[in-house]
């Protein structure tokens, strides 16, 4: 009888035990819900900003000149952002349509935005002497923006981190000697204890970037990082927090949240092992993450509202990366940049938030991109170079109900299956719906045409 009970209270213990690890895997519905804030907002930025914003030539100065710590030292020293507003740069994302910011808490090159307890590599102790992450993140949430933390799992600065292939003191004998004991997993703990810290002190935190994973000879991975314990940290902290995709767990079950494709536009939605997955594509207005002040490559407006239809319509998010100045403003050049596209999403919203790839039956006219609003039924077509007239849609006769452009409402007349002269000319058929264009583009900066679907 004895031994029978200890049996069965064994028998429980493990059924409880079981069960409450079985409850903590998620299913594909509860990872979508948990997702669902995101999947809708499709655009967020990006805040690459650090001591590299003062040499102000990329946030990887230090690695590509090879600086050592004594030299990159007078950054730190005269550290001192003194027109840093962050209700400016909030208003400022706001205003440009973004729904979430992430920023850079720590970088590459290990110095930290907050009064993290476990360095001195920190903003406080340089003569701007203040916390810059708890006033961003209390702006940011003001105005109605979600939180996000980049956090590098490399660290150019800390005296436990292992010397690798990318570090900036690789090819110098006498540093890699003096450095051959550090030990990863004391770094490893650094790393875990300041993760903590920004999942604790800073309320809810919406998404981690972490970054990044270098597996391989003279790199680094998830034995290095303890990746997979660092992320059940993370789950345990911020139970609804959406995570990136470079702990090098790409293999392992519930491993990352999103593909994080960045400099480059993915030719369709992304997907792994055939199954289309979330992602976000992270880019720059011009080549560098961090301030550069003499990269000239700015994308224009134009191109920026190009990028962001063009990742919708694939499924994606876009994080837009801005570089502060050392001075703490957004220069100019970003300015433009983020209210050119403010203007154009005020008036184009309904086609970017809530918005899809079109289902497949709707296939893309020449020159054009198309979102699709699931919640409204509608497809939206994003007009990149204007035709004469009339824009020809096979294969949607009869499935509209309404067209407008969407920038003013002003309806938009379509001819569906008609016999007209020159009908094939013109390019009329059975499946074909035409719409009937103004001669004259609304002057915005990529038309939208509405279609109501029946
Ligand atoms: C790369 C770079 C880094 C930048 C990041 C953005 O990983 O190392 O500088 O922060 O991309 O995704």
């Amino acid at each position: 009888m004895q031994k029978n009970s200890t049996i069965f209270l064994f028998v429980i213990c493990l059924y409880t035990a079981f069960a409450v690890a079985a409850d903590r895997q998620e299913t594909e519905q509860q990872r979508q819900e948990r997702m669902k804030w995101w999947t809708e907002a499709r655009f967020g930025m990006f805040i690459h900003w650090g001591l590299y914003a003062m040499p102000a030539r990329h946030e990887w100065v230090k690695n590509r000149e090879r600086i050592p710590d004594e030299d990159y030292q007078i950054y730190f020293d005269l550290f001192h952002p003194d027109l840093y507003n962050p209700e400016q740069w909030a208003k400022a994302a706001k205003n440009a349509g973004m729904k979430y910011f992430v920023v850079t808490a720590k970088h590459h090159e290990g110095f930290c935005l907050w009064d993290s307890k476990y360095t001195d590599y920190k903003v406080t102790n340089t003569p701007y002497g203040k916390d810059l992450l708890k006033p961003m993140v209390e702006a940011f949430r003001a105005e109605g923006l979600k939180v996000g933390f980049y956090y590098s799992l490399i660290d150019w600065h800390h005296p436990e981190y292992p010397v690798d292939r990318i570090h900036p003191m690789r090819d110098n004998k006498e540093f890699r000697q003096n450095a051959k004991d550090r030990d990863v997993k004391k770094y490893a703990e650094y790393l875990h204890s300041q993760v903590r810290e920004l999942l604790t002190d800073f309320g809810t935190i919406n998404c981690l970037f972490l970054d990044y994973s270098f597996p391989g000879e003279d790199g680094k991975g998830h034995d290095d990082w303890q990746s997979e314990k660092l992320l059940a940290m993370v789950r345990e902290l911020q139970p609804n927090v959406i995570v990136n995709d470079r702990l090098d767990l790409l293999d392992t079950p519930g491993g990352w949240d999103f593909r994080t494709p960045e400099q480059f536009m993915p030719r369709s939605w992304i997907t792994v092992n055939d199954i289309k997955v979330p992602w976000e594509t992270c880019q720059t207005f011009s080549g560098s993450w961090g301030y550069y002040r003499d990269e000239n490559t700015w994308k224009s407006v134009h191109q920026l509202v190009v990028m962001l239809i063009e990742t919708v319509s694939k499924g994606g998010n876009l994080l837009l990366n801005v570089g502060p100045t050392g001075r703490g403003t957004f220069d100019q050049r970003a300015m433009d940049r983020l209210q050119g596209m403010g203007e154009w999403i005020k008036y184009h919203d309904r086609s970017i938030y809530g918005c899809t790839q079109a289902p497949e039956e709707f296939q893309k006219p020449d020159n054009c991109l198309l979102t699709y609003n699931l919640g409204l039924n509608r497809l939206y077509i994003h007009v990149l170079e204007w035709p004469f007239k009339s824009l020809h849609l096979d294969g949607y006769a009869g499935k509209v109900k309404y067209a407008q452009l969407l920038n003013d409402a002003s309806e938009i007349r379509f001819a569906e299956k008609r016999g007209a002269w020159m009908a094939k000319e013109r390019g009329y058929a059975e499946e074909t719906l035409t719409l009937q264009l103004p001669v004259n583009p609304p002057d915005v900066t990529v038309p939208v045409i509405e279609l109501f679907l029946k």
